[in-house]
């Protein structure tokens, strides 16, 4: 087991706490990394290729139907013992900022009062063509098929797209300038289950480290954010974290 004595020394005592996730924190909830090769239904594409908006242009009902496919997973899956041990931090150090690269509102599941989404989120719909906001489904997609018809705008008839941020778009100003401040203000930034290959997102922990900020990294794998950190701690998000808040509050 990673030894995470002195990192936990470092979140206890810092006043401003940032954390930072993607992709591996939902991993163990079931939620497949960007990087992990699909399987079943989705084996022959890439989650990349998809991700684009000349991909909507193309194949609306292909894009539509996949949007679909992860909205459903993430209604299935439930928060993991990482995502319940970031609130518990939340809980701990009040001045904690949850950045998530993630858009399937798990930390919210858990307890973590308001996440900035730098990449939107599969539960916010809105219109390709006008950008009003559409009425959310709650319900699971039907899962007979990839292939699945977008829902037209109520007001101006154009096709509804997911409210997430594709390659090749503008992260949305406002959470991206929160994010910003949170990581040149913070004492302590976790970074957890991100490759840190995917900008502007990427540059928040560096961001951080070069503000003067200790940077905790939780990942099974090396990333190009290892140079940043001052404590890696090799492990997934659901073994490492609890450890961690144990650690710095052994008492609670
Ligand atoms: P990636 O899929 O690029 O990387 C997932 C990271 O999680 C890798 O570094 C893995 O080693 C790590 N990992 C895997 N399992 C883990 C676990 N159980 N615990 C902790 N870490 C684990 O995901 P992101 O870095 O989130 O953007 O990708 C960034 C962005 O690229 C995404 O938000 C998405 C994507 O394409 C858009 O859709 C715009």
């Amino acid at each position: 087991m990673v030894d995470v004595r002195d990192a936990a020394k470092a979140l206890a005592g810092a006043g401003r706490v940032v954390v930072f996730t993607g992709a591996g924190m939902s991993a163990e909830s079931g939620v497949p990394t960007f990087r992990d090769a699909l399987t079943g239904l989705w084996e022959r594409f890439d989650a990349q290729a998809l991700a684009t908006p000349q991909a909507f242009e193309d194949d609306p009902d292909l894009v539509w139907g996949w949007y679909e496919w992860r909205r459903s997973l993430a209604l299935r899956v439930a928060p993991n013992p990482g995502h319940e041990a970031v609130a518990a931090i939340e809980a701990h150090a009040p001045h904690t900022v949850v950045i998530t690269q993630n858009v399937d509102d798990l930390h919210e599941q858990a307890g973590s009062t308001a996440p900035i989404h730098l990449h939107g989120s599969l539960f916010t719909p809105r219109c390709a063509t006008c950008s009003r906001p559409a009425e959310p489904s709650r319900e699971a997609a039907p899962e007979e098929g990839r292939r699945l018809a977008p829902p037209r705008c109520e007001h101006c008839g154009g096709p509804i797209r997911p409210g997430v941020v594709w390659f090749g778009e503008a992260l949305p100003a406002e959470p991206l300038e929160a994010a910003v401040q949170a990581a040149t203000e913070c004492d302590v930034l976790l970074t957890i289950g991100t490759s840190g290959l995917v900008y502007p997102a990427a540059d928040i922990p560096v961001v951080a480290a070069k503000f003067g900020a200790t940077v905790i990294q939780v990942n099974p794998q090396p990333t190009p954010l290892d140079a940043v950190a001052a404590f890696n701690l090799t492990g997934t998000a659901a073994t490492v974290l609890p450890a961690l808040v144990s650690a710095a509050w052994p008492l609670s």
